[in-house]
């Protein structure tokens, strides 16, 4: 059916074309929106294109096709539904981990049925009593440069699929808190990553040479592949975690690019390289902005050989400032620069928040948001948060945008925020963070940190800027906190 090949064809084009449109369009916050629509149009395009193909609808005739789609489709919506109502925002890298596990797991289980279908077909021949045929197609599947292709495709499909599971896996089960976010450093663990690695890979040549055991070999391939993948996330320390998900979101993209080569489906190879390619200019970015070796985290072990003595002891008293105090300190302001964290979206306070920019920006002030590529608990969370509470764009900048104008402002307002603005990344070589860019929230006249006690951040450290002497503690939670600032402003108007 030419028509429909066609048919086909152009409407693969036209999804791919709308993915790289979304794509495009969820890389600045004023097009997200768009970018997310044109993502969604293109995989309903993807999806009924997909539905229509010849193959399905052979399957179809055997009542194997649509009924099992519509049950899959259906459990499958079903299970994504309640994760998606239930997840925090605060738990979002680990549905994410989850959900690469199983892009890992349909790529093993896909490339497993399409190489037995192929088995198979050989298997048919023989049962059927057509042992010549079936020598002929074994002779011909053996030399056809075409069988060898094909088998490779399945191959990296199925190992790409197999560590990309096991490693999102344990991913899911550090971030989740449910595995001691510690490293596990096996010692020479790089020999036997290595050996994992060169044993992975050679076993596709007695696939060729003995066919018959080819499943065999294909299996055992896969566990080690699969026992790689969890070796090598596991010794990654949990500080790290956000680089690692995103790496395995890149290899689910590359899983899904050689399943596309297997089942010769062309939308599957171009969306699978968009998401392979994005996830690993993702995982250099973020690499930049933690100053980590992105070849440390694809190789495991990552982030823990660099500070050889113990990171140094911090001690000190923190120092407390009241609701009234701090209205003067800001009565007095003309700059101010917020840098929220992570417990910003614990609290939930971006809507208080919000309401605090436009009462200093109605007085006058210049206020702006300095955001760490890694503030939070997934990339862009802070840069979300605001936007849903409706801050203007154009407040909003990066790390590189803002952190050499700390000193020439009057306040910085750090609301929940910890690992981002702490000086030992600069100071102490020992600090688990040494070398971790940080915004110089510490060089402006004061510093105020909203947080609700001595709690630590997510690489659990001592911070000395919340020791400093030109630092002020309001404590509280940040929602709580930042609600009575905004009443005591208010009242303060009123009196005025
Ligand atoms: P953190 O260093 O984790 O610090 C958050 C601080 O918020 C804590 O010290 C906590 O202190 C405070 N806090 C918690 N709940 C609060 C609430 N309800 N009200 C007020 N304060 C509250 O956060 P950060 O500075 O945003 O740094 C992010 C860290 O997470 C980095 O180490 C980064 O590497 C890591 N990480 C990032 C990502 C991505 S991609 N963004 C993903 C995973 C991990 P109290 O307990 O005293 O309140």
């Amino acid at each position: 059916m030419p028509e429909m090949d066609g048919l086909l064809t152009t409407a693969y084009l036209v999804a791919a074309v709308l993915f790289i449109l979304s794509l495009g369009g969820l890389s600045n916050q004023e097009s997200a929106r768009r970018g997310n629509t044109f993502g969604i149009l293109g995989m309903v395009v993807a999806v009924v294109a997909t539905l229509a193909h010849p193959k399905i609808a052979v399957l179809d005739q055997a009542m194997i096709g649509y009924p099992l789609i519509l049950g899959g489709v259906i459990l499958g919506g079903v299970v994504g539904i309640i994760l998606a109502l239930r997840v925090q925002m605060t738990s979002m890298p680990q549905l994410v981990a989850m959900l690469h596990s199983f892009v890992g797991l349909a790529a093993v289980l896909v490339g497993f049925s399409t190489f037995l279908a192929m088995d198979g077909s050989h298997a048919a021949e023989v049962a059927d009593g057509h042992e010549a045929a079936a020598a002929a197609t074994t002779a011909a599947t053996a030399i056809t440069g075409e069988h060898i292709v094909h088998v490779i495709e399945i191959f990296l499909d199925v190992i790409i699929g197999a560590i990309t599971f096991t490693g999102s896996v344990i991913a899911w089960l550090k971030l989740d808190g449910k595995l001691s976010g510690k490293p596990l450093l096996l010692p020479g663990r790089h020999v036997l990553n290595i050996l994992m690695v060169l044993a992975t890979v050679g076993l596709i040549v007695p696939m060729f040479i003995v066919p018959e055991l080819g499943v065999y070999f294909l299996l055992v391939a896969t566990i080690i592949a699969a026992i790689l993948g969890a070796h090598l996330v596991m010794a990654i320390g949990g500080a790290d975690m956000p680089v690692v998900v995103s790496l395995l979101n890149s290899y689910s993209g590359w899983t899904a690019a050689a399943a596309g080569f297997m089942l010769e489906n062309d939308l599957l190879i171009v969306t699978g390289a968009l998401v392979g390619s994005s996830g690993a200019i993702l995982s250099v970015i973020m690499c930049r902005a933690m100053n980590r070796s992105i070849w440390n985290v694809v190789f495991g072990g990552f982030g823990t050989g660099k500070s050889t003595g113990p990171a140094r002891v911090v001690e000190g008293e923190m120092t407390e400032i009241e609701t009234d105090a701090l209205v003067e300190v800001l009565d007095d302001a003309k700059s101010v620069i917020i840098v929220p964290g992570y417990g910003m979206a614990v609290a939930q306070a971006q809507q208080a928040v919000h309401t605090f920019t436009r009462t200093l920006r109605d007085r006058g002030v210049d206020v702006r948001f300095a955001i760490h590529p890694v503030a939070g608990r997934l990339p862009g969370h802070m840069n979300v948060l605001l936007a849903e509470a409706g801050v203007p764009y154009d407040i909003v900048l990066e790390l590189e945008e803002i952190n050499d104008d700390f000193s020439k402002t009057d306040v910085v307002f750090i609301i929940g925020a910890n690992d981002i603005v702490n000086p030992d990344a600069l100071d102490d070589p020992h600090s688990p963070i040494a070398g971790m860019p940080v915004l110089h929230a510490w060089e402006a006249k004061h510093t105020i940190v909203l947080k609700r006690g001595r709690g630590k951040g997510y690489a659990g450290i001592v911070n000395p800027l919340f020791l400093r002497e030109k630092t002020r503690m309001y404590f509280g939670d940040a929602r709580d906190s930042m609600e009575t600032l905004n009443a005591a402003l208010k009242s303060r108007e009123k009196a005025a």
